[in-house]
């Protein structure tokens, strides 16, 4: 295991996987992780169901390709640079669907008001990846398979469990490079807006 700063410096998406497998021992150690996020309340809202069967993978690869096809691809093409969508679409079209697991994260909505219930299903989601970053392993925070298609239904969610988004989990299939991010002295305001950190 490396050390939060060296992990969270070098957290990217990760789009494509090696058939590599995960153990249970260590998705498990990684949604422990997850839930130490907080949560409005403590309600700890999250609810994981962990997809390793290839059917079921192909079928939520299927709906996301369909998602993407449908309006994705057409609403990210003027808004990401080239090279941020040709990773999208490779995921989008079955590089997510084949990692080993994914994790689709959802909400009990019943436990939860509505207002903080998206908020207290983000930070596990970031805590997933980063553990899983920590691990040596290659994730990614994806919503395209919730928009379309029926994740619901392939799962068998009930009426008050949202899903929120698909993580999937493997080894990655190749260097990820490093994060582009803005400096920090470019977002940052001392005491006011507009005094430059
Ligand atoms: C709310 C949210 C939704 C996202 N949905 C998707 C998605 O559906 N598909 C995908 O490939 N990446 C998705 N991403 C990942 C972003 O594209 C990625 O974090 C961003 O481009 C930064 O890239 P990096 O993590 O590689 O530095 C999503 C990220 C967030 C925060």
């Amino acid at each position: 295991m490396t050390d939060f700063f060296s992990v969270v410096g070098k957290q990217r998406a990760c789009r494509s996987f090696t058939d590599e497998p995960v153990t249970d021992t260590l998705v498990e150690q990684l949604l422990e992780a997850a839930t130490h996020a907080p949560s409005a309340e403590n309600t700890q809202p999250w609810v994981f169901v962990v997809v390793r069967d290839p059917e079921t993978r192909a079928r939520i690869g299927g709906i996301t390709a369909a998602a993407w096809a449908g309006v994705g691809s057409e609403f990210s093409r003027p808004r990401l640079a080239a090279g941020l969508f040709a990773d999208v679409e490779r995921g989008a079209t079955g590089g997510v669907s084949e990692a080993p697991v994914l994790v689709v994260v959802a909400a009990d909505t019943t436990n939860c008001v509505e207002a903080a219930l998206a908020a207290s299903i983000f930070p596990a989601i970031q805590n997933l990846l980063l553990a899983a970053n920590a691990a040596g392993l290659g994730s990614a925070l994806t919503t395209l398979p919730t928009f379309a298609g029926d994740l619901s239904a392939i799962l068998d969610l009930p009426g008050h469990i949202r899903p929120i988004a698909v993580v999937p989990i493997g080894h990655p299939a190749g260097p990820l490079g490093p994060p582009r991010r803005v400096p920090v002295a470019e977002k940052t305001h001392r005491e006011r807006f507009g005094d430059r950190w």
